[in-house]
C-alpha cells in the first residue's frame, strides 16, 4: 500500500494507492521532479471550496514513491497576476535550484477569467519558493487562453518552453519560446505548425514534449474534439492523447510521425505530466477527476469528505513499435493473481493480476461494472449525477490485464500496456 502522512492525525488514510488532497479540490498533476534527494508532486489546489474558483499548488513529497507527506501549499495567489489562481505549469532544475515555471491567472470582478500570465519561482530547499514574476509578454494573435508551461533544455544547451494556447481564429495550438540564458525568452510561433489538423479542438491544454526510450512523445489534452463513438475515441467531455514523432531545434517544430492516440479508455483521465528520474525512467501522473461540471458537482467525496479528485497512480512510460506503454510503477505493486476470475462477483480495494482467455464480468460498487468479451473489454457505468448508463470500449488483447482497485477508482492496464482505463466509481 502506499501511505500517505496526514496533517489530521485523528484522520484514517482514504485512497490507498491514490494521492488525494486533504480538503477541497485538486485537479492536474504540476511540476514533477526528483530534486536533492526527493520526488516532489504538486498539484492543482483549491484549498478553500471543492471548485474551480481558486488555485494553489499543493505539495506532496516522497523518498521512494511509495510513502508520500503532504505539505503545505507551495505556491499561493499573492500577485496582482496570479491573484485568480496559480495554474499549471511543470519544475525544471538548475544549478541546485528548483525553478517552477506556472501561469497566472486574473480574474474580474465577477470572477470570469481575464488573463493569463507565464511566470517564475525559484527554491533553494524545494519546499519554501520565492516568487521571481512574469517571464515575457502575452504574444500577439492568441486569446487570454495561454497557459501550462513545460520547460526543457535541448541538446545544444538553449532552453526550450511550452504552452498550451488558443489563438483568435480558435484552433487550438502549442507554442514554442527559446533562451539561451534561462533569462530572456524568444517567442518561436507555433510547435506544431502543419501538423495534427485534426485533433486540436479549439484548445489544447497541458503540453507535454518527452523522451521515451529515444523518441519524442507530444502529449496534450485537446479540448473540442467531436466524439467518434463507433471508434471508442474522444467520448469524455475533455480528451489527452499523445504522438510520437521528431524535435527540431534549429526549427522549434515537432514533426509528428504517428496518429494521434487516446492516453486512456475510461472516463476519467486528464491533463498528466511525467517526472524524470535520473536513470531516464520516465513516471507519468494524470488527473483522475475530468466530468462534466454536474458531475463534478454531485461527487460524493465532496458531502462525505470535503475534497474532490485524485490523481492516477504512477506509471512508467516505455515506446515499443511507435506505441506508448503504460505500467503501474513496481515501487507500488503488491499484486494477488486471480486464477479462476469467471466466479468472481466483485473486486474490494486491491491489485489483481487476470491471466485468462475466457470471458468474465466484475462488479465494483453497485454502478460499474467491467467485461471481458473476446476482444472488447467494456467498462460500464450508472453516471451518479443522472443515472444513465454509459460505457467506454478497449478493443485488444485482453488475456493479461493488471487492475489497480482502490476505494472509489479503478485503473485497469490492458492489451500489454497499450491501453489503460481510468474510472471512479461510488
Ligand atoms: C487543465 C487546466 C489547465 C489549467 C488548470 C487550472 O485541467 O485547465 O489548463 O492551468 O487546469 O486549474
Amino acid at each position: 500500500m502506499m501511505t500517505l502522512v496526514l496533517n489530521d492525525s485523528t484522520q484514517k488514510q482514504y485512497e490507498q494507492y491514490h494521492l488525494y488532497p486533504e480538503r477541497g479540490l485538486l485537479n492536474d498533476p504540476n511540476g514533477l521532479v526528483y530534486f536533492k534527494g526527493k520526488y516532489h508532486v504538486f498539484y492543482q489546489w483549491n484549498p478553500n471550496e471543492c471548485d474551480h474558483s481558486q488555485k494553489y499548488w499543493g505539495h506532496f513529497i516522497s523518498d521512494d514513491l511509495k510513502h508520500w507527506v503532504r505539505l503545505d501549499a507551495a505556491l499561493a495567489p499573492s500577485e496582482m497576476e496570479d491573484a485568480g489562481g496559480v495554474y499549471s505549469g511543470s519544475a525544471f532544475v538548475k544549478d541546485e535550484k528548483l525553478y517552477l515555471f506556472y501561469t497566472g491567472n486574473r480574474r474580474d470582478e465577477n470572477g470570469k477569467s481575464i488573463a493569463s500570465t507565464q511566470m517564475l519561482a525559484a527554491s533553494e530547499d524545494g519546499i519554501d519558493f520565492k516568487k521571481l514574476g512574469s517571464i515575457f509578454d502575452h504574444p500577439t494573435g492568441y486569446t487570454k487562453d495561454v497557459r501550462d508551461p513545460m520547460v526543457w533544455q535541448g541538446k545544444n544547451g538553449h532552453y526550450y518552453l511550452i504552452l498550451g494556447a488558443r489563438p483568435n481564429n480558435n484552433i487550438g495550438d502549442i507554442i514554442i519560446y527559446e533562451s539561451t540564458d534561462f533569462l530572456k525568452w524568444r517567442f518561436r510561433g507555433s510547435l506544431i505548425e502543419g501538423e495534427l489538423q485534426n485533433v486540436r479542438g479549439y484548445m489544447l491544454e497541458c503540453p507535454n514534449l518527452i523522451k521515451v526510450d529515444g523518441k519524442d512523445v507530444l502529449i496534450f489534452s485537446p479540448q473540442g474534439l467531436a466524439a467518434d463513438q463507433a471508434n471508442h475515441r474522444y467520448e469524455n467531455i475533455y480528451n489527452t492523447g499523445y504522438v510520437v514523432g521528431k524535435f527540431n531545434e534549429e526549427t522549434a517544430h515537432f514533426e509528428a510521425e504517428t496518429n494521434f492516440k487516446e492516453l486512456d479508455q475510461g472516463f476519467e483521465f486528464y491533463a498528466p505530466q511525467t517526472m524524470q528520474l535520473e536513470n531516464g525512467r520516465q513516471i507519468m501522473w494524470g488527473w483522475a477527476g475530468i466530468m462534466p461540471p454536474e458531475r463534478e458537482q454531485t461527487l460524493p467525496t465532496i458531502e462525505s469528505k470535503n475534497w474532490a479528485h485524485v490523481l492516477t497512480v504512477p506509471r512508467e512510460l516505455h515506446i515499443i513499435d511507435d506505441e506508448l506503454i503504460q505500467t503501474a510503477i513496481p515501487e507500488i505493486l503488491e499484486v494477488k493473481e486471480i486464477k479462476n476470475v469467471t466466479d468472481m462477483q466483485s473486486l474490494g480495494v486491491g491489485q489483481y493480476l487476470i491471466n485468462t482467455q475466457d470471458n468474465w464480468k466484475l462488479h465494483f460498487g453497485m454502478d460499474m461494472t467491467l467485461e471481458r468479451l473476446g476482444q472488447s473489454l467494456i467498462l460500464s457505468r450508472r453516471q451518479w449525477d443522472n443515472n444513465i448508463v454509459e460505457e467506454r470500449v478497449a478493443i485488444g488483447q485482453h488475456d493479461n490485464i493488471l487492475m489497480i482497485v482502490d476505494h472509489d477508482i479503478i485503473e485497469v492496464f490492458t492489451d500489454d500496456g497499450k491501453q489503460v482505463m481510468t474510472a471512479r466509481y461510488f
